[in-house]
């Protein structure tokens, strides 16, 4: 085609307005697939994007135009009433928008209209790309889609942008909006406190709106966790049924609102919390909304959590696919009371447990005001020369002399009142300037909306880096939530304030991932207040809780499990509940990626022996916990017992960790049938993890089963006694 033909279409295509565009497109289908699920919108009438379609994968791609699009109304279909894919304030929608825009002329409406859409394949499926636009307004919602086949999962998110003179205020901005149409839907939440995450409560969903937020801003998850399942035939259960499972990637305000309209369908919309937070959006500029990863299952939210888990390794979680470093920490053994000569002496330790690493915590630097409690300190990142008179390079060398890595703590985004840095740079904390200041754990959160603090905060972790290239781990922590919600740094635009934070915080993450890409990283925040994908792209791990009780870990790890793979998930051996054995401690916290954080004086030489042995099973086994499937096959929340499963990949290799927990007088035990084997396959099966002396109490330790009969039979794994667990090795002959 000549050029000047295509100015000519274009020239045409101007001067029709946008909707009769549109609606030239009407019953265009868009399919969104992965191999076991069908996201289909359709292009209507009137020129608008409708979802057509959320559920298992339709067979007959000719099905896709048949599609009754329209759903709204009872009797003759309303025209221009449906469920619209990105539903807008100001129209005749009747329900939750996805999106609210007051726009620079003080309208409050929004119409969007379909504009194009292309399909591109990117690393692991397909990329949708939606473009819609307001007719009146130059105003533009693009809409991604990123179907990953294999896994059967689904992550979107949407960028917002227009070209009005003046800027515009967005008051809802969701990453998506999806539909469901089924006779009863119920919720899963994952909602705690401190050092009780993740716990897991249900809930039918009935008209009208649940939500579940958190507006804590920066240690976001502090009482509840940015995950959700939504049983779509009853509540949701492990291994059969059809259940939607969704997180949000946004390490700050979420907002899950499910709301039941008065037809009884469900719409289901997830994004950044908008409270506090009318974003005000310049002229050419772009909000982009953080991705929401779903995955639909129709076997319950064991296949789903498999699902997620092999996305997560492969897509989303930093070095995903690299080994795990098993490491002594020295936070609950120390706390602040430590110096040189102590340290070198538990780098030693480690070598002598067998672990990689020795994580040096909390307390290591500040001089004017050192950090010798949580009162002060945060801020001035240099080694306290009382404590540690050699510096990091002293204890880079002794980790090295010891035969271990050397891992550093750091709180990189606070700033006690009390140091050096709030001296220099009040106007870098958020608090209010006409108010009295509230603080969290004696701290400030600093403000991460402002370049220049982002410079600071990079340049942290970058020098210590630079100078010291022995250091081979960071654990990042976050223990304040942000109070006196004002930023200095965005004045009039106090709106953008939560955002703009989360965003600065990803701009120093990103600088450090682009920067040093092989170095792990562990999420902390008081334990497990950041969990969340977007974050997890810079980390190799999450802290789940400080809580490390094996009886209450196991059901902490139990409802992370849903979405995260153990090799996402950190687990520390520690002194909570010392009445619970060594083994017990140690074999829940090998379900996850294995560390210490205990003297090991307070061990007598047997349970040293053990640790050292947990930990070379562990490190043999890691193909199979760190990068194999995982079968949650007796729920805690359903029994005294609790059991889990791992299998690598070729399945020659299981590991099976079986918990008692506070089991009744008489509590009835079933033997327990395994999954994923090879059925044809003869597995040799030990009991492992005893202690030194200690007779395997499984009758089947020693024998050879075929996978057949362990999946069909299973094994005598359970018993009475409480707070005992046995691990089962399984090796195909
Ligand atoms: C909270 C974390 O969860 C702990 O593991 C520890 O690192 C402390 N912070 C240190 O202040």
């Amino acid at each position: 085609m000549r050029k000047t033909d295509c100015l000519l279409i274009a020239a045409l295509a101007l001067s029709v307005p946008l909707c009769a565009r549109a609606a030239d497109e009407a019953g265009k289908v868009i399919r969104i697939a992965t191999d076991a699920t069908d996201l289909v919108l359709t292009v209507g009438d009137n020129g608008r994007l409708y979802q057509s379609y959320l559920g298992p994968k339709l067979l007959d791609e000719a099905d896709l135009g048949k599609l009754p699009w329209i759903r709204r109304g009872s009797g003759t279909p309303v025209p221009n009433q449906g469920w619209e894919v990105y539903s807008t304030s100001g129209n005749e929608d009747y329900f939750e928008p996805a999106l609210g825009i007051t726009h620079a002329d003080g309208n409050p409406s929004t119409y969007l209209y379909y504009a194009g859409s292309r399909q591109e394949p990117v690393d692991g499926g397909t990329m949708t790309t939606v473009n819609l636009r307001d007719d009146k307004y130059p105003l533009d919602v693009t809409l991604y889609y990123v179907a990953y086949p294999k896994e059967n999962v689904i992550k979107t998110w949407t960028d917002i942008s227009h070209r009005e003179k003046k800027p515009v205020r967005l008051s809802q901005y969701a990453s998506a909006m999806l539909y469901f149409d089924e006779p009863e839907y119920y919720l899963t939440e994952f909602a705690g406190d401190w050092a009780r995450e993740a716990q897991m409560t249900g809930q039918p969903l009935r008209f009208g709106k649940k939500v579940v937020d958190t507006k804590l801003g920066s240690r976001a998850a502090w009482f509840v966790s940015p995950l959700f399942e939504v049983g779509l035939d009853g509540p949701a259960r492990e291994d059969t049924g059809r259940v939607l499972m969704g997180t949000l990637g946004w390490t700050g305000n979420f907002r899950f609102t499910f709301e039941v309209d008065n037809m009884g369908y469900l719409r289901v919309i997830p994004g950044i919390n908008p409270y506090a937070s009318v974003y005000e959006l310049k002229s050419g500029d772009t909000f982009t909304t953080p991705e929401f990863i779903f995955t639909l299952s129709d076997r319950g939210t064991g296949q789903g959590s498999r699902d997620l888990h092999d996305w997560a390794r492969r897509y989303s979680v930093k070095d995903g696919g690299a080994d795990r470093l098993t490491l002594l920490n020295n936070w609950e053994n120390t706390y602040f009371r430590f110096d040189q000569p102590l340290l070198a002496s538990l780098m030693k330790d480690a070598r002598s447990l067998g672990v990689d690493m020795f994580l040096l915590d909390d307390g290591w630097f500040g001089n004017k005001h050192p950090r010798n409690d949580d009162r002060a300190g945060l801020g001035d990142w240099e080694p306290n020369r009382v404590k540690l008179p050699g510096g990091i390079k002293a204890l880079t060398d002794a980790a090295r002399d010891a035969g271990v890595k050397f891992g550093l703590w750091i709180e990189p985004e606070m700033v006690s009142p009390r140091s050096e840095l709030f001296e220099k740079h009040p106007d870098w904390a958020i608090r209010q300037p006409n108010r009295d200041t509230y603080y969290s754990r004696n701290q400030l959160v600093l403000d991460m909306s402002n370049p220049e603090v982002q410079d600071y905060v990079f340049g942290v972790i970058d020098g210590i880096l630079t100078e010291n290239p022995g250091v081979a781990y960071f654990k990042w922590d976050c223990n304040s939530p942000i109070t006196n919600i004002y930023s200095p740094y965005l004045k009039d635009r106090q709106g953008n304030m939560y955002v703009d934070h989360v965003r600065g915080v990803y701009n120093v993450m990103e600088r450090v991932s682009a920067k040093y890409p092989r170095v792990p990283m562990m999420l902390c925040s008081s334990g497990g207040a950041r969990c969340d994908y977007e974050a997890l792209k810079h980390f190799t791990e999450f802290w789940c809780s400080d809580n490390t009780d094996p009886l209450e870990r196991v059901y902490i790890q139990w409802g992370f499990s849903h979405f995260f793979p153990a090799k996402a998930m950190a687990s520390h051996v520690t002194s909570w509940n010392k009445s619970a054995s060594i083994k017990f401690r140690t074999d829940v916290a090998s379900m996850c990626r294995l560390g210490f954080d205990i003297g090991l004086q307070e061990l007598d030489e047997r349970e040293l022996e053990f640790c050292r042995q947990a930990v070379a099973n562990w490190k043999r086994l890691q193909p199979a916990i760190m990068d194999g499937t995982q079968y949650r096959l007796v729920s805690p929340y359903e029994s005294n017992h609790a059991v889990v499963e791992y299998v690598d990949s070729d399945r020659r290799k299981g590991v099976v960790f079986a918990y008692n927990l506070a089991p009744r007088f008489r509590d009835p035990v079933r033997r327990v049938k395994l999954r994923g084997l090879d059925p044809a396959a003869g597995y040799r099966v030990a009991e492992i993890n005893l202690m030194p002396g200690a007779k395997p109490s499984l009758a089947e330790h020693g024998a050879t089963c075929s996978g057949d009969y362990l999946m069909k039979v299973g094994l005598d794994l359970l018993k009475a006694d409480p707070a005992t667990s046995t691990v089962v090795e399984l090796t195909a002959l």
